[in-house]
């Protein structure tokens, strides 16, 4: 088994002196975007570019300059998401990109217009500071993606989502997930998540921030003559004070394959009353019949037959529970490598994370592992989501008599690879504790061999994050995950989590990439009908005036006044993974977007970028290794539903796989070229 005892430290200390294989380029230019100063200047602790010291907020991926940083808002500008459903299940199924699915996204700013980059990132400043000092109400935090935003990884946090998300229900202890529900009322068949070709569609977005550096060839679009600056969101759109008492956060639950994702999840809704005593009773029984006595608690999650024979997680289950502070929706994610994309579909949508490790000798070495092991692909993964707010469970200490030794080695070995994906040592809770056992999850720990922990408990460590934001006062977006039709009905719903903005009966909505206007009808929500759905909740809506054929998984809803773009041909800044192989000119790769699955093939490779300084090292260099970055452009084989990261960071971060591993992380820099 290899070890990857020096791994971390490695990747992490020697990445100055990493050989990349070639020669620099002294003549290679820095893209316009790069120009860097070299007095007065701050540098990006995420993508170590060096910003300009008027800059507050990061040029290249908008991380907020150190002082900003402390003041914590940092973390409540982070959007938030997802879903307001009750026990549920996301589940994902990597299918052909007709079947897109999946949820995600996040209007960006849109605070300036200024194309002028000194202008536009004043205004940033200031409504970062706006932000910050005023604060929306209570419940409501406006944030505004692309400017003051968060810590994302390097490149932002990419949004892998990943393919085909259903939402199952967990029939259990509650909650209902769209998806079963719904499928009483739908007619799975019809259940479009048949991408159809999308229309073309004037692209606009006014929002100009960040983007003046890039997206020059979409300016001029007829059609997009409003800023999303000028946006008035209305007061129904703004939630009362006292309507969301807890904050909802979404705890994605990912690590590597057994290290107890599943079981802890269903400990701890037991522990909290979300699964009853009876229900428990009945796992438990059922598991022991099968002879798979020690899933009892994971069987509260995995509930596919196929789950529980083969004795692994294989869709993301949600559930939820309330804590102190917090509503937590509860993403449980498989941890089998092959599965990764179902993970990203939980995980994009994660305010905040729990990384399980297994403490036990060999398995928390076999997660690890570069190839074979999930720890380090899921802990890239979310960091590139943008989740900054991380709790390392390590699980199974009864299996290691809870040595503090084995806890600290991992915190060691762990740690150092964690710093290395960008996550910050005050932003990292470790927690040592035993799912099987109850052992540290929502009290003190009662085995004497824990007294040395003197830490929180899971739960109180998970009240500990900062509570995520949204965009109530940005225009509608929301990614489209599935589509429920109801043919004898002659209805259409869309699904999905409104990222941005709100909606409510009678709203007009664009639904992209069709450009065609609908109406909304009615919406649910915990398959409950409600008046209105905001930023953050997890709805169906139910569209009139429109076909059904024009209403897509990997669409998009949005403001008629503020469509998002189409388009095939795209720049990206990307990072190739460690371990990963090289990425060449004319790789055929899966791109996945928010909901969106393509083909795309490599079609350009602009720049190499030095991974610590983003300085252009290279011009046009032949292929990409592990661990280096650089300026692509890809080739899209359809077109697909985007916008630049500096605009929009859900509908801007991508990720790359082939071969059932996901090779690249990035952000698309530029829309090359529209579809009209
Ligand atoms: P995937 O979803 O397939 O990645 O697995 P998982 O991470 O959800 O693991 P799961 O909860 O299915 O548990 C895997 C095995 O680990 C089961 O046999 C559990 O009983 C066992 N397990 C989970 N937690 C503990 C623990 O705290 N101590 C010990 N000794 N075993 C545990
Ligand atoms: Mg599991």
């Amino acid at each position: 088994m290899p070890r990857k005892v020096n791994y971390g430290p490695d990747y992490d200390d020697n990445y100055d002196e990493y050989d990349y294989g070639y020669e620099v380029d002294e003549n290679a230019e820095t893209p316009p975007q790069k120009e860097t100063i070299k007095h007065s200047v701050w540098r990006c602790s995420i993508c170590t570019y060096d910003n300009d010291e008027t800059m507050s907020s990061c040029d290249i991926c908008g991380v907020l300059h150190g002082p900003l940083l402390n003041n914590s808002i940092y973390d409540k500008k982070r959007t938030a998401n997802i879903f307001d459903l009750k026990s549920s299940r996301v589940s994902s199924t990597v299918v052909g990109r007709d079947e897109a699915v999946k949820v995600s996204s996040m209007r960006s700013d849109s605070s300036n217009q200024s194309t002028e980059k000194g202008k536009h990132n004043r205004l940033d400043e200031i409504n970062i500071l706006k932000n910050i000092e005023v604060g929306p109400p209570a419940g409501s935090r406006t944030s505004d993606n692309c400017s003051a935003s968060v810590q994302e990884g390097w490149l932002g946090h990419v949004d892998e989502s990943s393919v085909a998300v259903n939402l199952r229900s967990s029939g259990k202890s509650s909650l209902s997930l769209m998806p079963k529900e719904r499928n009483v009322m739908v007619d799975d068949s019809s259940s479009s998540r048949n991408g159809g070709e999308a229309n073309s569609l004037t692209s606009n977005l006014e929002n100009i921030s960040f983007a003046a550096k890039s997206r020059h060839s979409n300016d001029a679009k007829p059609g997009r003559a409003i800023s999303r600056a000028q946006y008035k969101p209305e007061k129904w759109m703004l939630p009362e004070k006292a309507e969301h008492s807890l904050t909802q956060l979404n705890l994605a639950i990912v690590g590597h394959v057994d290290s107890g994702k599943s079981t802890l999840s269903g400990r701890l809704l037991h522990l909290l009353g979300r699964i009853s005593q009876k229900e428990m009773h009945k796992y438990e029984k059922e598991a022991k019949l099968q002879g798979k006595g020690s899933f009892a608690y994971a069987w509260a999650l995995d509930e596919s037959a196929e789950e529980r024979e083969r004795g692994i997680t294989m869709t993301v289950a949600v559930a939820y529970f309330d804590s102190k502070r917090y509503h937590v929706v509860v993403l449980d994610s498989p941890g089998h490598k092959d599965f990764v994309p179902n993970m990203i579909t939980g995980a994009t949508q994660a305010d905040a994370s729990i990384l399980v490790i297994d403490a036990s000798i060999g398995s928390f070495e076999a997660g690890m592992d570069g190839t074979k092991g999930q720890t380090r692909e899921h802990a890239q993964l979310i960091r590139s989501f943008g989740v900054d707010q991380l709790i390392v469970a390590v699980n199974k200490m009864d299996a290691v008599d809870y040595s503090k030794e084995r806890f600290d080695l991992i915190i060691s070995q762990l740690g150092a690879f964690l710093r290395s994906c960008g996550f910050k040592d005050s932003s990292v809770s470790w927690i040592p504790l035993s799912a099987v056992e109850n052992q540290n999850l929502v009290s003190a720990p009662s085995d004497f061999r824990l007294s040395w922990y003197l830490g929180p408990n899971l739960l109180d460590a998970i009240d500990s994050f900062q509570p995520p934001t949204r965009e109530f006062s940005k225009p509608l977006i929301m990614p489209i995950c599935d589509v429920i039709k109801s043919p004898s009905q002659g209805q259409v719903s869309a699904c999905g989590k409104l990222e941005a903005g709100a909606v409510r009966s009678g709203s007009k909505v664009l639904v992209m990439p069709s450009a065609t206007i609908a109406t909304v009808r009615s919406l649910e929500r915990d398959s409950q009908a409600c008046p209105i759905g905001r930023a953050g909740d997890n709805i169906a809506v139910s569209l009139n005036g429109i076909d059904g054929n024009h209403v897509m998984a990997g669409g998009v809803l949005c403001h008629p006044d503020f469509p998002i773009a189409f388009a095939k041909h795209l720049e990206l800044k990307v990072l190739v993974l460690d371990g990963a192989t090289p990425i060449l000119i004319g790789s055929q790769l899966e791109f996945h977007i928010h909901h969106a699955k393509e083909a795309a093939r490599v079609a350009r490779i602009s720049f190499l970028l030095d991974s610590k300084t983003g300085k252009v090292v290279k011009k046009a260099p032949r292929c990409i290794l592990a661990k280096q970055s650089a300026v692509v452009e890809v080739i899209l084989q359809e077109a697909v539903c985007v916008e630049e990261f500096s605009k929009c960071k859900v509908l801007g971060r991508v990720f790359l796989r082939t071969l059932g591993r996901t090779v690249a992380v990035g952000i698309v820099t530029r829309i090359v070229e529209e579809q009209q």
